[in-house]
């Protein structure tokens, strides 16, 4: 008796563990597949986004197509399809449209920028830019002569940054960037290459201030992909985070985080002195007045000398093509009226039109762009009065003479300010 019971309480003893165990090993079975599921999905997204936002082959192949069709030329041409002396680095990117890679040329280090038409399924990522069409190098025909091709880059630039007294000397500068090989002549195959160029805000900027230091040299080019200095650091602060743990951050921690690991305060006061410079050049600079768009730390980025290098011109336009974008959109509100990233006006609400004018010079959105930035690790002794500096500068509005005075004596005041302290040091 004893012993059936004995064997009995073995036997559902024995039962209960083989279940347990059964239990165990399907819970252990479940999590694995849900463990190579989620893997496999990850990697297949990481993957295709890739895919669609690295695609320096199709890049290389478009160009070099119609490079060796005689439909485009230009100076990186021969280096990028012939000798391949000039390759394609590790991908940049961060929209399909906008393909940017680091790239090599012979010795330099550079970076290369290529338009690609669109990437239809891809629905990440906000609108910003017009959707790109590719482009199809049919201006201008066959036929067309310098001088009338001359007439279209002067038409081209008077829409772009308006009547202007140095409008000459904008078409003859670009006309000599046209002429790639410097033989004084403009092929059909270069004038394509150049007029697709024309039409990039960037690469416009690049030729406005070639001879200023802060845009990255423009070393050559081919139809419209370009090849551009590499910046060794940017942006010019913050830190990316991987995106799974970006919400759970406080946005007074985020902002505190992405002043770590800046440089010293000298040095970051002397990258700041660029910016400023930047936008005093293109404050009724010789060919107008330029709106900066996008001032998130991302746009910029510095040389190992300090010394600040706008790495992102695409938001960059003249002060006449803004003011006809704007009055061309329609608004219900003043949050209607933005271009880019923080370039607003305001609504006219009877019309239903955006106004021309935007809101905000360059100067004020520049200062609250280095406002942490230059306040974290200030000097003692400086701290108030560059704080009070920069709270008039960020309080900048509107686009009257008043502002303007006011723009050019805290321009100043700010640069001297900062001067003073560097100038002594090694970092100047
Ligand atoms: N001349 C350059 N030297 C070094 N890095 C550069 C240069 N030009 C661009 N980059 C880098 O290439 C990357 C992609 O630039 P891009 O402007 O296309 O992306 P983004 O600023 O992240 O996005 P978006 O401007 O479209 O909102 C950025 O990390 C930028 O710092
Ligand atoms: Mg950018």
């Amino acid at each position: 008796m004893a012993r059936g019971l004995f064997s009995r309480a073995w036997m559902t003893k024995s039962y209960y563990f083989q279940a347990r165990l059964s239990y165990v090993r399907l819970k252990y079975l479940f999590f694995t597949w849900l463990t190579v599921f989620v893997g496999s999905w990850v990697v297949y997204v990481q993957y295709s986004a890739y895919t669609e936002l690295c695609r320096a082959q199709e890049c290389s192949d478009s160009i070099c197509d119609k490079y060796r069709r005689g439909v485009i030329d230009g100076s990186a041409c021969s280096s990028l399809c012939d000798k391949g002396t000039l390759y394609f680095g590790r991908c940049l990117s961060t929209k399909p449209n906008n393909q940017v890679y680091m790239s090599s040329w012979g010795e330099l280090d550079t970076v290369i920028k290529c338009q690609l038409g669109d990437v239809l399924h891809y629905e990440l990522g906000e609108e910003l830019e017009p959707r790109r069409e590719a482009t199809l190098f049919d201006k201008p025909t066959r036929g067309t002569s310098v001088e009338k091709f001359k007439e279209m880059v002067s038409n081209h630039l008077k829409a772009k940054v308006g009547e202007h007294a140095n409008l000459p000397s904008l078409v003859t500068l670009i006309l000599s960037f046209a002429d790639s090989n410097k033989d004084g002549q403009i092929s059909l195959a270069e004038a394509k290459s150049a007029w697709a160029l024309l039409q990039l805000n960037e690469v416009l900027l690049a030729v406005v201030l070639q001879d200023r230091e802060h845009t990255p040299k423009l070393l050559g080019y081919c139809g419209d992909l370009y090849v551009v200095e590499r910046v060794p650091y940017t942006p010019l602060y913050g830190l990316s985070l991987p995106w799974p743990l970006e919400p759970w951050i406080p946005v007074g921690l985020r902002h505190s985080m992405d002043q770590w690991f800046t440089p010293s305060w000298p040095r970051k006061a002397k990258i700041s002195i660029g910016l400023l410079e930047l936008v005093e050049d293109i404050f009724h600079g010789t060919f107008g007045t330029f709106l900066m768009c996008d001032m998130r730390p991302n746009s910029f980025g510095y040389t190992n000398r300090h010394d600040l290098r706008l790495v992102d011109g695409r938001r960059v336009v003249p002060e006449e093509a803004f003011r006809l974008a704007m009055v061309s959109q329609h608004c219900e509100d003043d949050e209607d009226c933005v271009y880019g990233i923080d370039c607003r006006t305001s609504c006219d609400r009877t019309e239903r039109r955006c106004t021309g004018k935007v809101t905000q010079p360059n100067l004020a959105r520049a200062c609250l762009a280095l406002k942490d930035y230059l306040l974290r690790g200030a000097p003692a002794h400086l701290r108030e009065e560059l704080e009070k500096q920069m709270y008039a500068c960020m309080g900048l509005k509107g686009s009257n003479e008043q502002m303007e005075m006011e723009h050019s004596l805290i321009l100043n005041n700010l640069k001297t300010l900062l001067w003073k302290q560097i100038s002594h040091t090694k970092d100047s």
